[in-house]
């Protein structure tokens, strides 16, 4: 009996009601529904419209609550990888998350761009194994918006809004299985905040390339640590920032394109929150089941990337 594995039992999501299309966005800057569709997979994203990402947190971890049997007083750590935190210094969001529920555990935000919710993920697992957590909420909870240049049709069509929370504690079967995390900080300028504009600029291409590469590497390379064959892995759950990065991926390193779960349609890039509100979005449609292998992959800003491995135990 192995009693030392952290399985991931609740899921939550919250996506502001603020939906903004293509066609609205073609308003505001020289674009189209036809360039932004063809060239990333997206439709329509939300908006968060001045909720903060700890407001949106709050609401993820509401609807976890409305749907799994679990006393907001028996969780121990709140940790959220944002990186539109609600203020730069302190409280941190994970800090007002937990004065909201009266969680009394560690309380942190986690910073590693779009790839930060993979890095909360592997420091929430490794906290709960070592005994300094019994169990952790882990949020990604993004404000995209209000860190867009919206007069940049380069960057302003990519992202949305939105925050998804996961539930982990202790298990008897396997679940969350240890991450491959990697950086690369040669590129860290290729996407980056503008310091006095606080919006992002970012070399597309260039990050597009770097995408392709660093999501085949972590499914190759992750794939053997765990000695597992492509055909063990049930779903691949990667970091939704462009419809086209993972097609590109899917042939350059012979992965089947069904494998991947894709949400960016109508959601958009919300980078920290991109993998859970996916993962969430699954649960609802009823495609994660018990046993099976389903690999996480998150990469952007930093440059960072990563992945981990979770068999999916529930029940
Ligand atoms: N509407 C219309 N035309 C546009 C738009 C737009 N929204 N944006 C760019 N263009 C134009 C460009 O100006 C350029 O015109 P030009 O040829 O006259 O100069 C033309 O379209 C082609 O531009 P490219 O940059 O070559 O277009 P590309 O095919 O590379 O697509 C894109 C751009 C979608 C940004 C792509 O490079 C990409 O997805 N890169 C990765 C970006 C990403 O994922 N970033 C975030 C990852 S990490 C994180 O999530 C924070």
């Amino acid at each position: 009996m192995n009693t030392r594995s952290v399985a991931v039992t609740a899921l939550g999501s919250y996506l502001p009601p603020r939906i903004m299309t293509n066609d609205e966005l073609a308003t505001i800057v020289d674009t189209s529904d036809q360039w932004i569709f063809s060239h990333t997979g997206i439709k329509s994203r939300h908006i968060a419209d001045g909720q903060t990402a700890s407001a949106m947190a709050i609401k993820a971890t509401e609807n976890l609550l409305e749907r799994y049997p679990i006393n907001p007083k028996t969780i121990d750590g709140v940790i959220i990888a944002t990186a539109t935190a609600d203020y730069p210094g302190f409280p941190s969001t994970a800090n007002i998350v937990s004065q909201h529920f009266g969680t009394t555990g560690g309380a942190f935000d986690l910073g590693a761009g779009c790839a930060g919710f993979i890095y909360a993920l592997e420091v929430a697992r490794s906290m709960i194994l070592s005994g300094s957590l019994k169990n952790a909420l882990v949020i990604g909870s993004e404000t995209l918006s209000s860190i867009i240049d919206w007069t940049d049709r380069n960057t302003c069509v990519l992202f949305g809004d939105g925050a998804a929370a996961l539930f982990l504690e202790t298990s008897e079967k396997p679940g969350l299985h240890p991450a491959l995390l990697k950086s690369e900080a040669a590129m860290a300028e290729s996407l980056t905040v503008d310091p006095k504009r606080k919006v992002i600029t970012m070399d597309g291409r260039g990050v597009y390339n770097f995408a392709v590469r660093a999501i085949g590497e972590i499914i190759v390379d992750l794939a053997q640590k765990h000695e597992l064959s492509l055909a063990d892995l049930d779903w691949i759950v990667p970091h939704q920032a462009n419809q086209r990065i993972i097609a590109a991926t899917s042939k350059r390193y012979e992965i089947p394109e069904e494998k991947f779960y894709m949400n960016i349609k109508n959601v958009a890039n919300t980078s920290a929150a991109s993998i859970p509100l996916a993962l969430a979005q699954m649960a609802e449609e009823g495609l994660l089941h018990d046993g099976q292998n389903i690999m996480l992959v998150g990469f952007g800003a930093g440059l960072t990337y990563g992945g981990s491995v979770i068999t999916w135990q529930q029940s």
